[in-house]
């Protein structure tokens, strides 16, 4: 896949998964612009020693007016976006326990980051991309989705949701409809891709 000068968000990279798909990416030529709850400083300087140029924000992906303020500075610092990776989840930060023993705020709490986070995003990212003719989502879920969790109901719940989830935005935001399912492997990840043909793909 050639990402050379390809203008990427990505979400939750201050750390972890989020912060390796930045650098790579940017090892590869794309222009990245990353977000977190946390500061993205670390993940700047690798980028930057990484590849070319990259950018910085302070994004909580259960805030729809964060998510826009995100594409807003892709859009004004390198014209467009390209690509939307929708990384950022809960998932270490959380305690689990049997399904009767999750803590009510913690099951709202991964709902809405891992699930309601990614419509944001998503909303946030295909007007921009509907302007730039064409774009790409990847959205992590997780093999957990898959074989669940006894003790994580609540993240093999969420990430159940984003196997499928974008189904019906790709739908929407093409006219066509959706084909095929997310795959549930962080390391192929559910996407789809919105082209100026108006058609949309899953894989
Ligand atoms: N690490 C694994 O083994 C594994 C396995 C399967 C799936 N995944 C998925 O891969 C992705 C990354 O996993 P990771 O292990 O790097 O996780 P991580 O916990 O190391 O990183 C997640 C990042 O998301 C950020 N974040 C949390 N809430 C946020 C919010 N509201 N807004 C913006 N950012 C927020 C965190 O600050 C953190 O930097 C997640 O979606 C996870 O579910 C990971």
């Amino acid at each position: 896949m050639e990402v050379r000068d390809k203008v990427v968000a990505i979400t939750g990279a201050a750390r972890g998964l989020g912060q390796e798909f930045a650098t790579s990416l940017a090892a590869s030529g794309a222009r990245v612009v990353v977000g977190d709850v946390n500061d993205c400083a670390d993940t700047l300087d690798r980028v930057k020693q990484a590849g070319p140029e990259g950018a910085g924000v302070r994004l909580d992906v259960t805030d729809a007016g964060s998510a826009r303020a995100m594409i807003d500075r892709a859009v004004q610092a390198f014209g467009r976006v390209d690509a939307l990776i929708n990384n950022a989840a809960l998932y270490g930060a959380l305690h689990g326990g049997r399904f009767d023993a999750i803590d009510e705020a913690e099951w709202d709490a991964a709902m809405t980051v891992n699930v309601k986070g990614i419509w944001n995003c998503c909303k946030a990212a295909v007007p921009a991309m509907r302007k730039a003719g064409a774009g790409s989502i990847v959205n992590i879920a997780s093999l957990a989705a898959t074989y669940g969790m006894p003790y994580g109901l609540h993240y093999t719940t969420s990430k159940a949701a984003v196997t499928r989830h974008f189904a019906a935005p790709a739908a929407g935001a093409s006219g066509k409809g959706a084909s095929g399912g997310s795959k549930s492997n962080p390391k192929s990840l559910g996407s789809a891709q919105i082209t100026a043909a108006e058609t949309t793909r899953n894989t």
